[in-house]
């Protein structure tokens, strides 16, 4: 390849989960510290950073069609680099059938972009999805912006190894990070304008670490000591895997206030016999149970989860017992996805593989009950005065959207008594409910 001139702007596009989300800010601000601007909206980047994700089938090809739509009418592209997890999980081919892509870098390798960029200028085409045992957060500049909520990466990797899951093999083992540098990533954010922070992990309630004193914590712990710092106002913390809910972080829910009435904690299916073929190590009665537990302590928390339909061998009446248990949870919102067998993984060879109709037909009996689910929690939450944290404008003027402690996407107008804006709390009630978002009215005044 022949050499090319130093990008100067640069745009990252990011699938899949938040953590992409996260590790896309990261990798922009550390193109910012190399003297990089992020390209203007509808402009052409000199270097485009594609964040992918590996996690249901057709993620690959959409890497390869985004490729070919990144082309210029002469043949030539931008520099090109593929992040993420297709990038681990395929780097070699990537760069096989694509040569427009100049860079291949794993998950756990971009901090080490400036210097594959530095060989990819050189016209060499270069490839890193090394797992070092160095961490990569050391590597990165701090935080200097952020939005009124805003994500923390706190634990990465996954040791579960469900049957149907790609994780463990692209994002490695569970890894916690340091204490000390969350504590620090979190005020800089919060002196960057974060009122509200989620922390974020394939397995986030596996976090492990030793506070300030030297002492063994959880997941709890870190959330009781963040709460400490005066400038953050909201906590929220996912995925969560049922096995690691322990009884500290239940009772954090119940006393720690800046922690947010919500959990998502998958749960996938509702057969015990389909959860032992995932190898989830756990049963639909102890996920309840569980969640009775939940409620105990915290009676108002928000219920979300993540279910797979067709799972090999899933049949009919195993496939109830998933809609039984939607039932019997009454979530606030959930994911649910059709089954896609991953290359590498067990599942990908089991029998029993459920046809496509079959699976399109129990998606929608599934997301059916689901959307009455969200809508029976929604329309319980009329008459409610709660707080939202504004996100953004509505496509009305003077119409506003933002988050309740639950979640709940809500929308509600200035008032002859207040105005909002972006970044506000504001308080409000509740006045009316759908599916997937309430309208509200704001009260004075208004929360600064
Ligand atoms: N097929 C379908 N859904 C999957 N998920 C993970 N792997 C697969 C797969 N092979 C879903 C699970 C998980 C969520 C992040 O994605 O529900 O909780
Ligand atoms: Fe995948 Fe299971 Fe790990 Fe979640 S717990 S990341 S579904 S292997």
């Amino acid at each position: 390849m022949p050499a090319t001139p130093p990008p100067q702007t640069y745009r990252v596009k990011s699938f899949g989960c938040q953590m992409n989300v996260y590790d896309g800010e990261r990798m922009a601000e550390l193109l910012g510290a190399q003297g990089l601007t992020a390209a203007d909206e509808g402009a052409e980047a000199d270097l485009v950073v594609l964040n992918t994700c590996h996690i249901r089938e057709k993620a690959a090809e959409k890497v390869y069609s985004d490729i070919g739509r990144l082309r210029r009418e002469d043949g030539s592209s931008p520099l090109i680099a593929v992040a993420g997890c297709v990038a681990q999980a395929e780097g070699e081919e990537i760069m096989a059938r694509a040569p427009a892509v100049r860079m291949v870098v794993g998950p756990q390798a971009y901090h080490r972009l400036p210097e594959m960029l530095r060989a990819a200028q050189d016209g060499r085409r270069v490839t890193d999805t090394d797992m070092p045992a160095e961490t990569k957060f050391a590597a990165l500049p701090q935080r200097r912006r952020s939005g009124a909520s805003a994500f923390l990466t706190v634990q990465e990797g996954c040791d579960k190894f469900c049957t149907y899951c790609v994780v463990p093999y692209t994002r490695g083992a569970e890894t916690s990070r340091p204490f000390a540098d969350l504590i620090a990533e979190a005020e800089r954010l919060a002196e960057a304008g974060a009122l509200e922070i989620t922390l974020l992990g394939q397995n986030v309630n596996a976090w492990t670490g030793e506070d300030a004193k030297g002492r063994a914590i959880g997941l709890d712990g870190l959330i009781r000591a963040l709460a400490a710092l005066p400038a953050l106002r909201r906590i929220r913390y996912t995925t969560s895997h049922p096995n690691d809910m322990t009884q500290g972080l239940i009772a954090a829910h119940a006393e720690v206030d800046k922690l947010m009435p919500f959990l998502h904690l998958p749960v996938q299916a509702g057969s015990d016999r389909v959860l032992k073929a995932m190898n989830r190590s756990h049963t639909a009665e102890s996920y309840l149970r569980l969640l009775d537990r939940v409620r105990a302590v915290r009676p108002d928390i928000a219920l979300s989860g993540d279910f797979i339909v067709g799972f090999p061998g899933e049949t009919e009446a195993e496939f109830a017992e998933t809609l039984a248990l939607v039932e019997a949870t009454g979530y606030a919102q959930a994911f649910s996805f059709k089954y896609s067998p991953r290359p590498g993984t067990p599942a990908a060879t089991m029998d029993g593989q459920v046809a496509p109709e079959v699976m399109d037909e129990r998606l929608q009996r599934l997301q059916a009950a689901l959307q009455r689910s969200s809508l029976a929690f929604n329309q319980a939450s009329v008459g409610r005065t709660c707080e939202v944290l504004v996100e953004r404008r509505g496509r009305r003027e003077g119409q506003w959207l933002g988050k309740s402690p639950w979640l709940q996407s809500v929308h509600f107008a200035n008032e002859p008594w207040g105005e909002a804006r972006i970044g506000d709390l504001v308080r409000v009630t509740l006045v009316e409910a759908g599916p997937n978002s309430l309208h509200a009215r704001l009260l004075a005044p208004v929360a600064a």
